[in-house]
């Protein structure tokens, strides 16, 4: 049977098979099913700096008013005490997971504010997480914002929690950037591990019985695995850097296929929604059979094994308007 073991970031996981960051690795049962259907590796729901806000107000006000003959009080707790005591269901939570399970735990956060990444990964990695994946998301909707600044801003966010912290810091990203390659590079150079291409994020739709904007779909869909399949590509032949392949990844084919175009690892989320953590077996044994089939000992035989030729290869991965495959799908026009 082929050897399925992976690096990822300098951890040995037993496959590539990651659970990405979602409700499901929000609970501690969601990850021991997870664990026990056989996941390489499980990245635990964001820290959203957004909730924990939430969640801080009620504290600080409390303070305040506790203290309100002696506003002293506050000033010696320090203001923001919220901010700082907020991490801490989170970091109960990755120490809970850490005795239950023995696979690696990538923990995951989201702030908003840029003071608050730097001390929040410090506290997770003292909680023991393995390793941290920066959940970055800025949407680029301002007309003054320039792509220098927005994307300095993430390179900066990199450059800080990876000189703060030791476990390796994998940074996901969605695709919205002109250059996403030079940013990319740029967020290895700050000290990236790897890359997560690409999150999902919250999708828009117009509700036509209320006419009114509603949140569109929740799950991704299989054919959504071209776009991350064209940046993985690319990314896996020019960085210096672990990419795990996100989004639209459902059946063993598309882990395979990944792999093949230079993918560490895959991480899956909605499939296992729909079908439930025991799936993870499924794919595990759907990649195994695949390897088996085609005569290849090991996932590491396959890597990156669809980019040989690099030449063509980048030649069709960069390749937006392919004219040939055009004029082939205006022969298939019959009406
Ligand atoms: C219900 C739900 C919750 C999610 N929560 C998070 C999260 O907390 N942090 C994060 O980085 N991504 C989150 N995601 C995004 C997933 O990790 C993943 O990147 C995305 O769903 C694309 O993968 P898929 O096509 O396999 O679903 C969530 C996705 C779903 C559907």
């Amino acid at each position: 049977m082929a050897d399925l073991k992976t690096n990822y970031m300098g951890i040995q996981l037993d496959n590539p098979l990651v659970v990405s960051s979602s409700g499901i690795t929000g609970r501690v049962k969601g990850i021991v099913r997870c664990a026990e259907a056989g996941a390489g590796a499980v990245v635990l729901k964001s820290m959203f700096e957004e909730l924990i806000r939430a969640d801080s107000k009620g504290l600080d006000e409390a303070l305040v008013s506790s203290g309100s003959g002696h506003p002293e009080i506050y000033d010696y707790l320090g203001a923001d005490i919220g901010m700082q005591l907020g991490p801490l269901p989170y970091l109960e939570f990755i120490e809970k997971v850490r005795k239950k399970v023995t696979l690696p735990v990538i923990a995951s956060i989201n702030c908003v504010t840029p003071r608050w990444w730097v001390p929040y990964a410090r506290k997770i990695e003292s909680a023991g997480a393995d390793a941290l994946e920066l959940n970055i998301s800025h949407f680029p909707g301002e007309n003054e914002e320039d792509s220098k600044h927005i994307e300095a801003g993430y390179v900066e966010i990199v450059r800080e929690v990876t000189s703060q912290v030791s476990i390796p810091v994998a940074v996901k990203i969605g695709f919205y950037f002109t250059s996403l390659m030079n940013v990319m590079q740029d967020l290895v150079a700050a000290g990236a591990k790897a890359l997560v291409l690409f999150n999902r994020y919250h999708a828009i739709d117009v509700d036509l019985e209320s006419k009114r904007l509603v949140s569109a779909v929740k799950f991704s869909s299989s054919g959504e695995q071209n776009l991350p399949l064209r940046w993985v590509g690319l990314a896996s032949k020019r960085l210096d850097c672990d990419i795990a392949a996100s989004t639209g990844i459902h059946d063993a084919e598309s882990v395979v296929k990944m792999l093949m175009v230079g993918a560490n690892v895959v991480q899956v989320c909605s499939v296992l929604y729909r079908k439930g953590p025991k799936y993870l077996e499924e794919l595990r044994q759907g990649v195994s059979s695949w390897l088996d089939g085609a005569g290849y000992n090991s996932v590491d035989e396959i890597r990156g094994l669809a980019l040989k030729n690099t030449e063509s290869e980048l030649a069709l991965l960069t390749r937006l308007q392919y004219v040939m495959a055009l004029e082939e799908a205006t022969s298939l026009y019959k009406y």
